[in-house]
């Protein structure tokens, strides 16, 4: 496209964005209406604000894009299998552990699949908490696999003494579905009933947790990843992590697994071969290495979750604590209404998660976007709808 065209659609969409008090887009979602992915058609239904997918909206790393345009540029005819090889060292290294315990994904979902997969083979029941993150149950219900699950407390928590009970009154292998932090409540489990449980359970208890959110929720004193037992020996464990959230990388699709040797050898071959793209690969190295962007990314979520649990505080909406980047939060109307309300301000909010309505969970952008957000919701009870 000619440079003088470029520019004129670049003003023109700023200026859009603007005349619809959006002028807080980041610069790079502006830029990338310019190109020939057109902004609005890449995405269903997609608002200017997009706050319902948990995705980062900092965008990844400028390292990340730079080896990702490199690798598309030098590698883009190519099957990567070396640079697998090299993002699988260094995944390992980032966790100390030996590369034969990790299981690459084309986003963690694609490992989610494969255990679900194994479980299944094992005629196991999957048993959950209820809500949480449904991809697990729904490939478990494409396989057949019988689903049981278990409420949240009064509190939002998971109820790991509840699911317990119900774990030892199934008969035959269960497949443990755990979403540490939970999705869409934002809730951790204590590191000592996880570790108790997993510890203590039979070897037909097949655990999974989903970590997809662990980096936001380290400085929790009483959340802890369940690596460490997998460290220990733990062969009936598995911990998928992904580069979707903290990394920004939710369009680039890589995630991972890790588990005992043995396991992580069976999940392997339940994956596609080059289930990874040369761009995935390149921009999740790159991320790894970037230190002041894990950083910025971590610290700017902080500082736009509390511009948004500040303003539910004043509105005296009632929240769940997050350590994740989203916040499950009352809204005082149906959310039908809400959503509806929500979109007509060009802002996409989460759907329906919760056995009630009048509950929204909302994804956190930047903080200039939840700066935008939290204005919406104000006018919202200016004109008594939240
Ligand atoms: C709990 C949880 N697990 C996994 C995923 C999917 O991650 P990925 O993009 O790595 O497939 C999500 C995405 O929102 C999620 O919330």
């Amino acid at each position: 496209m000619h440079t003088n065209s470029l520019e004129s659609r670049r003003n023109f969409i700023r200026n859009l964005a603007i005349g619809t008090s959006l002028a807080f887009l980041p610069a790079s979602s502006i830029m990338a209406s310019s190109s020939l992915i057109a902004p609005f058609n890449f995405r269903k239904g997609a608002a200017l604000l997009p706050l319902h997918y948990n995705e980062n909206s900092l965008g990844m790393s400028n390292n990340a894009l730079s080896a990702a345009k490199e690798a598309i540029t030098l590698y883009g005819n190519r099957y990567a299998d070396g640079a697998v090889d090299e993002l699988k060292q260094l995944i390992a290294s980032y966790n100390q552990i030996p590369p034969e315990q990790l299981i690459l994904g084309n986003g963690s979902t694609e490992v989610l699949g494969a255990v679900v997969t194994y479980a299944a083979s094992m005629n196991a029941t999957l048993l959950e908490p209820s809500p949480t993150f449904g991809d697990v149950r729904s490939r478990a219900k494409a396989r057949n696999v019988k689903v049981v699950q278990v409420e949240l407390g009064d509190n939002f928590e998971t109820n790991i003494e509840q699911l317990k009970q119900r774990a030892d009154k199934l008969k035959g292998p269960i497949l443990v579905n755990l979403c540490n932090p939970n999705n869409p409540t934002g809730t951790i489990v204590d590191k000592k009933l996880l570790s108790n449980w997993i510890t203590n359970a039979p070897s037909n208890h097949i655990f999974l947790v989903d970590e997809a959110y662990h980096e936001y929720a380290t400085s929790n004193p009483n959340y802890s990843s369940a690596l460490p037992l997998i460290k220990n020996g733990k062969e009936n464990l598995i911990v998928t992590r992904t580069f979707s959230k903290i990394f920004g990388m939710a369009g680039m699709r890589v995630g991972y697994g890790i588990a005992a040797p043995k396991t992580a050898k069976k999940l392997d071959s339940l994956s596609a071969s080059f289930n990874l793209s040369a761009a995935g690969i390149a921009a999740a190295k790159a991320s790894l290495l970037d230190k002041e962007f894990f950083n910025k990314s971590l610290n700017a979520n902080e500082r736009a979750k509390a511009l948004l649990t500040n303003t539910l505080d004043e509105l005296s909406l009632r929240y769940i604590p997050s350590n994740t980047n989203f916040v499950l939060h009352r809204i005082n109307s149906d959310l039908n209404s809400y959503t509806q309300r929500m979109l007509a301000n060009n802002i996409k909010v989460g759907r329906r998660m919760t056995k009630d309505d009048g509950w929204n969970r909302i994804s956190i952008g930047t903080p200039s976007q939840m700066e935008a957000f939290t204005k919406t919701l104000k006018s919202f009870r200016e004109k008594g709808w939240v």
